[in-house]
């Protein structure tokens, strides 16, 4: 009898050792890039902080991975969310999307933190440094407003041409 729960315990380690080896949401661990976060965006330090706490292991390139991340299946749940976020926004490489997609992102922001939609709540259970405030909340959600009024406008100022040409 005791002979058969050690072999049903081997078997079961040996399967998520196995399993760990295997990437159903593709390998995004391997994908790691040192770029500055949200190149070419005005971004106050306060706002740069904020996201660093509470986005960027899933919106950026510079994921910090948990022991239990390389686990099967905790590590299958972890990379579908990290892969998911980063097709949805992914801060490693803001200055290759175009003028319309990086303002629609920024309403993006601005609805899911004043929506409290993210961080994700899973996440939150684990990491509770990443829960945003209040404050933190208005602060994400004024700066991509400000951001998303900002490039409006060098927008319609780039469209017109230099302003000496502009009519009054
Ligand atoms: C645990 C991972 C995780 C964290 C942390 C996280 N997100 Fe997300 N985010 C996702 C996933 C997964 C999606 C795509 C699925 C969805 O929309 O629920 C997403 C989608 C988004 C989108 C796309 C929605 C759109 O309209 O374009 C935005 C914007 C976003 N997140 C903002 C944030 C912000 C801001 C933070 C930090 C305050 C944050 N997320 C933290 C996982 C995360």
């Amino acid at each position: 009898m005791k002979k058969r729960w050690r072999t049903i315990l081997l078997v079961l380690i040996a399967l998520v050792v196995l399993c760990s080896f295997v990437h159903p949401f593709g390998n995004v661990k391997a994908v790691r890039s040192d770029a500055a976060l949200l190149q070419g965006a005005e971004v106050p330090p306060a706002v740069m902080s904020t996201v660093q706490r509470s986005c960027i292991d899933c919106h950026s390139e510079q994921t910090k991975w948990p022991w239990y991340s390389h686990v099967a299946p905790m590590s299958w749940l972890v990379e579908s969310d990290v892969s998911e976020g980063r097709k949805n926004w992914n801060m490693s490489h803001w200055n290759e999307m175009t003028a319309d997609e990086r303002q629609d992102k920024l309403s993006g922001i601005a609805t899911m933190v004043h929506n409290r939609k993210m961080p994700l709540p899973q996440y939150l259970f684990i990491h509770r440094n990443a829960k945003l405030s209040d404050a933190d909340v208005d602060l994400l959600y004024q700066w991509a407003r400000t951001e998303r009024k900002r490039m409006k406008a060098s927008d319609t100022q780039a469209a017109s041409g230099p302003s000496c040409l502009r009519r009054p």
